[in-house]
Parts: C-alpha cells; sequence; structure tokens
C-alpha cells in the first residue's frame, strides 16, 4: 500500500509556521469571525478567499454551523490539504486565480454576506487588487462585510521614513518567531517537497505560479481606494501592528 501522509498534522504545522509571521493570528481569525458576527449576524453564505488548506474555513465552521463556506486558492497542494482535513459537508473548496477574470464563477450564481481573507492578497499586483475588489463590490451583498489580515505598505512615496520603520518592525517580529525557534516559510515547503506523496501536487503548483509577477507591493491607500472605488459604503483600519493590517469594509 502507497504511504498515506497525515494530512492534519500538515494542516497543524502550516498554522505554526504562519504564525510565525502572525503572532497573533488565531486572535485576529477569531476578531474577524466576531466582526463579521456583529454586523451580519449568521452569514448564510461566507467565502475565505486565498484560503490555502483552509484555517479560516475551519474556524468558521464552528463560529456558523449553518452557513455554506466556499474556500478559492490557486494552490492545488494546499487545497488538498484543506479537502483531506475537513470533515463539515458545509465548506466547498475550489479553485480560483485572483488574477484572472472571472474568478469567481465558480462560485456560482449568487452574492455573499462575507468573504474574509488573511496573509495573501499581497501576493497580488495593485492591478490585481482593484479589479478583485470590483468583483467582490458585485459580489458582497448591500451590509455585507470583506476583512482582510494582511501585510500593507504605508507607502515607500507617500510616507518613507514610517514606511520603513514599519517594514523593519515587521521583520523584528518576524526574525524573532524565527529566533524563538518557530519553522519559516521555506523550511516548510521544503519539508513537503521532500514527501514524495506530494510530488505530483507540487509539481502543478509550480505550474500555476510560474507566471507569477508583482510590479510593486500593494499599500494601504491602495487598498482603500479600491475598495472605496468598488463602491463599498464604509471602508477602515480596525487593527495594526508594523505593516500589517485588519482591513474592512462594509458594501
Ligand atoms: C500565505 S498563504 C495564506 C493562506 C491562508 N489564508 C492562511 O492564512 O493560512 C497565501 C495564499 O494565497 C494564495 N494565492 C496567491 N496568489 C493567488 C491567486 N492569484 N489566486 C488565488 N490564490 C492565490 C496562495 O496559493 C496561498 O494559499
Amino acid at each position: 500500500m502507497s504511504h498515506q501522509p497525515d494530512w492534519t498534522t500538515w494542516l497543524t504545522r502550516w498554522d505554526t509556521q504562519q504564525a510565525g509571521y502572525l503572532p497573533d493570528r488565531e486572535d485576529q481569525f477569531q476578531l474577524m469571525l466576531d466582526v463579521v458576527h456583529r454586523l451580519v449576524d449568521q452569514p448564510k453564505r461566507f467565502v475565505d478567499l486565498a484560503c490555502g488548506p483552509g484555517s479560516i474555513s475551519a474556524r468558521a465552521t464552528r463560529r456558523f454551523p449553518q452557513a455554506e463556506i466556499i474556500g478559492l486558492d490557486l494552490d492545488p497542494f494546499l487545497l488538498e490539504i484543506a479537502r483531506q482535513t475537513t470533515a463539515s459537508d458545509q465548506v466547498r473548496f475550489a479553485e480560483a486565480n485572483l488574477r484572472t477574470p472571472g474568478w469567481d464563477a465558480v462560485m456560482g450564481d449568487c452574492q455573499i454576506d462575507a468573504v474574509c481573507s488573511a496573509t495573501a492578497l499581497h501576493w497580488l499586483d495593485p492591478a490585481d487588487l482593484d479589479a478583485v475588489a470590483q468583483t467582490l463590490g458585485r459580489r458582497i451583498r448591500p451590509g455585507g462585510v470583506f476583512l482582510n489580515a494582511d501585510t500593507m505598505r504605508l507607502g515607500p512615496d507617500e510616507v518613507p521614513r514610517l514606511d520603513a520603520l514599519a517594514v523593519e518592525l515587521r521583520d523584528e517580529i518576524w526574525a524573532g518567531s524565527h529566533a524563538s525557534g518557530v519553522e519559516d516559510w521555506q523550511t516548510w515547503w521544503d519539508a513537503a517537497a521532500a514527501e514524495p506523496a506530494f510530488a505530483e501536487l507540487l509539481a502543478e503548483r509550480e505550474a500555476r505560479f510560474a507566471d507569477r509577477w508583482k510590479g510593486r507591493d500593494i499599500t494601504l491607500t491602495d487598498t482603500i481606494q479600491s475598495y472605496r472605488k468598488a463602491g463599498f459604503a464604509e471602508v477602515a483600519v480596525l487593527g495594526q501592528v508594523a505593516d500589517k493590517h485588519l482591513f474592512a469594509a462594509i458594501r
């Protein structure tokens, strides 16, 4: 019989590795779900955008047991971890490339009450961010909410000294985590690459991200402007540490 990886251990190891970059990650996730609850009560449809192995989705199933939850990502390997570790039939994971127009078609023809995302949208170029905000502006129902906990630069052109300071503080947080023994991103991926059972999914991942590029880092101003332009009624930052912001937008 071929060797079966222990998917739950890989998910736990992912969560630990990610918390090295966002030390209050668990609190952030719970706060995001609290905000969703306060603004829309029990969402009927909830999206975990760029879900990776489904960390937010898993927590959302516990908080919103009646909701239909959709996790979207481009990475076939992380999506497989999500599928293998999710027992709940209220969650559906699907492939979507946020840089491709029409990425939201996989959700079917529906309106969404809440979209949450973490440490992912900084992979996009500011132009992609604009397009994603426009799509979410059409998909999220009036009164629905978008929340994103992610790095957003303060702006090297707008506030160069404060921007550099925020990056310095962020790098110190990361260095502190790794000095205390938390596994870093590269080590996690190297370990996954050493697991023969993952070879096919990782090759597919390589192919899907081959054209990954970014003109420049997304700033907080880009984010605020994109969501205002996309028709969101209120946009604001609910929390910030260094260059990491919890950004909220009410449609
Ligand atoms: C650091 S991970 C965070 C995953 C998850 N949100 C979490 O907090 O554990 C960044 C995620 O963004 C996804 N991603 C990056 N670019 C993407 C794109 N163009 N379309 C969809 N997902 C993308 C990656 O595949 C990865 O799962």
